[in-house]
């Protein structure tokens, strides 16, 4: 099996990720509930992932990086955090479901949205934001890689614009944490939501969101914190304001591996490989009759993500075709993000998107490259 879906899950990890993960299963309790050893251990595995995720993602405090399960769930609080009936707020046609479906659902109850326009090569135009400002505006909301393209926004003059117009700015980081270099300070970034199971390489379960010390969220979930446990109130102060529940102290153990890793590594360097993997699909791909790739593929500082189509064959049937006949994973359709794919104008059969890892080898590559030359030869 050749593995090309890392933009929808790392499967491709280091061993220690689930070292770690198994380790802490036999060695940790519940973190943050009372003092003995188990419950220690977890709690100090828990704080040294807030500060490896703190330390990756130029984050102002390590105890204010909150975790969360995923993060639709970091951007469902950030969005709803800070969003409601009156306001105006900005996003744009590259993101995701889980910035667009809380906006939307602000939407029907009164807040003002708009969504800035992207063109057939899924780029914005940054003037738009100034053209989109209202009296009432009060924040931009953005992915930072659009994982349908791998293509990227410019934080830094999205956050600049944000700071001269006094506007909260959330950053989906869930396509480029751990892969590009994310730095919430340098973009004066209010909230950064972050996923453990993509780039960061940790497990399923685990993302998060680093807020702002000037940034106050409405909790979307309360209940038990561990502290204050006779207030009726759940307490404001972070990490446990925004952290309802008992955490997965297992997966943030995997997850502080996976960054671990990569800070070992250099997350430079793993970024240059897999985007030399992915520019050689693209190189190899590029030319052949009957195939169409989507976004810019040549931009710099954009992710190993490739979307494609062959001739007008519908993208699920290839991507099964891929599966069965070649063993190829890859992931076909909408891929939850559907302003993308009307601004590119596949809507209506989606595109395949082939997502490469660090950990793929060039072999895999020529052989991907191979089962699209063969598919264009049938069309
Ligand atoms: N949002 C994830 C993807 O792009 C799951 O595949």
């Amino acid at each position: 099996m050749i593995y090309l879906d890392s933009a929808a899950t790392s499967f491709l990890k280091p061993p220690c990720v689930a070292q770690a993960v198994v380790d802490a299963m036999h060695t940790v309790g519940s973190p943050g509930r009372g003092a003995h050893p188990l419950t220690l251990a977890a709690s100090r595995t828990v704080w040294a992932c807030r500060e490896a995720v703190a330390e990756l993602l130029g984050a102002y405090d390590p105890a204010r990086v909150c975790f969360t399960p995923n993060s639709t769930v970091a951007l469902n609080t950030a969005i709803c955090g800070l969003y409601g009936p009156g306001d105006h707020v900005i996003t744009t046609a590259l993101e995701h479901n889980s910035v667009l479906r809380p906006l939307y659902r602000l939407e029907e109850q009164g807040m003002e949205l708009t969504i800035l326009p992207a063109d057939e090569t899924g780029n914005i135009d940054y003037e738009d934001f100034a053209r989109a400002l209202r009296p009432n505006t009060r924040g931009v909301v953005c992915t930072h890689a659009s994982n349908v393209t791998g293509n990227t926004l410019d934080l830094g003059r999205i956050g600049a614009f944000c700071g001269a117009h006094n506007l909260t700015f959330v950053v989906d980081a869930s396509q480029s944490a751990g892969v590009l270099e994310v730095n919430q300070q340098a973009v004066g970034a209010s909230v950064v939501c972050f996923t453990g199971h993509k780039g960061l390489l940790g497990p399923q379960g685990t993302g998060g969101l680093s807020v702002a010390p000037d940034v106050t969220l409405r909790p979307l979930v309360v209940g038990g914190s561990g502290v204050h446990s006779y207030d009726r109130r759940h307490p404001q102060d972070l990490p446990e304001g925004l952290e309802a529940g008992t955490l997965n102290a297992c997966g943030l153990a995997g997850l502080l591996a996976g960054i671990t890793y990569i800070r070992d590594q250099g997350r430079e360097n793993l970024y240059r490989q897999e985007m030399k993997l992915a520019q050689a699909f693209v190189n190899g791909v590029r030319s052949l009759p009957g195939v169409t790739l989507y976004g810019d593929v040549d931009a710099p500082n954009r992710t190993a993500v490739v979307s494609l189509n062959l001739g007008e064959e519908d993208a699920g049937e290839v991507a099964d075709v891929l599966a069965q006949e070649f063993g190829i994973c890859t992931r076909a359709g909408a891929h939850c993000a559907p302003l993308i794919h009307e601004a590119l104008g596949t809507s209506a059969r989606g595109a395949v998107r082939f997502s490469f890892s660090h950990l793929n080898t060039p072999q895999e590559v020529a052989q991907a490259v191979d089962a699209v030359a063969d598919l264009a030869g049938r069309i």
